[in-house]
């Protein structure tokens, strides 16, 4: 379905939810929001998929619909891996399941600073780690460094911005563009803009390159950057580079 969820005038903004609304319409609305979205996943489930080899727990943290998992899985044939896919959103677990079928993944309605990671060989954190209080990021990556396999790899996308005020004001008006090229209105951005701002707090690369490495990642590449999105893979010990 065409995102359409802020096309008309709204008298009052409220903060932007993962509710049925915003469900119905999100694979729409990622695609045409998010630069680089459409080859970040597929790429991360492929670097991901290397890393699993042919057993192993993964992890999908913020999961939404399920579409980091699904990239790990194109790649990945073997029956003997599993997935656990999280979400806090209801609306968002009871659509991927309505969906998604493959007994390899299993979907969790739980928030994820709470659940479990032990023993992870993979965990995706692709664009989730935006949404959750500055405060509780660190504690949260410091814990997934901790209890995943101390080999396994983490893959960390997000939305950023550049410490370089000209710089981030070319990536937002090319962003600007980029977003009515695909169709969004003036009215639909500025809107959507509105309702993220108390909910999605973005931070430099740097920033994020810095805090993986307090938290107990030693290696750490970033592979992807496009404007204001990066990703990372990151390992708490030194094992990237064997990837042949
Ligand atoms: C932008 S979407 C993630 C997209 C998804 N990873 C993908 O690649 O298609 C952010 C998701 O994170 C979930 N989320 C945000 N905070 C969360 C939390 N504390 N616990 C669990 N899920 C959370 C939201 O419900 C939403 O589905």
């Amino acid at each position: 379905m065409r995102d359409q969820v802020f096309s008309k005038p709204q008298a009052n903004i409220v903060d932007f939810a993962f509710n049925e609304e915003v469900v119905n319409v999100f694979p729409d609305m990622i695609r045409r929001s998010v630069p680089g979205y459409e080859l970040v996943i597929p790429m991360g489930g492929l670097i991901a998929a290397r890393h699993m080899g042919s057993d192993g727990v993964a992890y999908d943290l913020g999961c939404s619909l399920g579409a980091s998992s699904l990239a790990l899985l194109t790649y990945c044939p073997s029956p003997d891996i599993g997935i656990v896919a999280v979400d806090n959103s209801q609306a968002m677990i009871d659509e991927a399941q309505k969906h998604i079928k493959d007994p390899r993944i299993k979907f969790r309605l739980d928030d994820l600073l709470a659940t479990d990671v032990t023993g992870a060989k993979v965990v995706m954190l692709n664009f989730v780690l935006q949404f959750l209080d500055p405060q509780h990021r660190g504690e949260l990556l410091r814990r997934i460094a901790k209890s995943m396999d101390p080999t396994g790899l983490l893959i960390l996308s997000e939305k950023v911005q550049d410490h370089d005020p000209d710089t981030q004001a070319f990536f937002d008006g090319t962003h600007l563009a980029w977003k009515q090229a695909n169709g969004y209105s003036q009215l639909e951005v500025s809107q959507k803009r509105q309702a993220l701002e108390n909910v999605m707090q973005v931070e430099t690369p740097q920033a994020h390159h810095e805090r993986l490495k307090q938290c107990g990642f030693n290696d750490i590449i970033q592979w992807f950057h496009c404007m204001n999105w990066v990703s990372f893979a990151a390992s708490p010990t030194r094992v990237l580079a064997t990837h042949e």
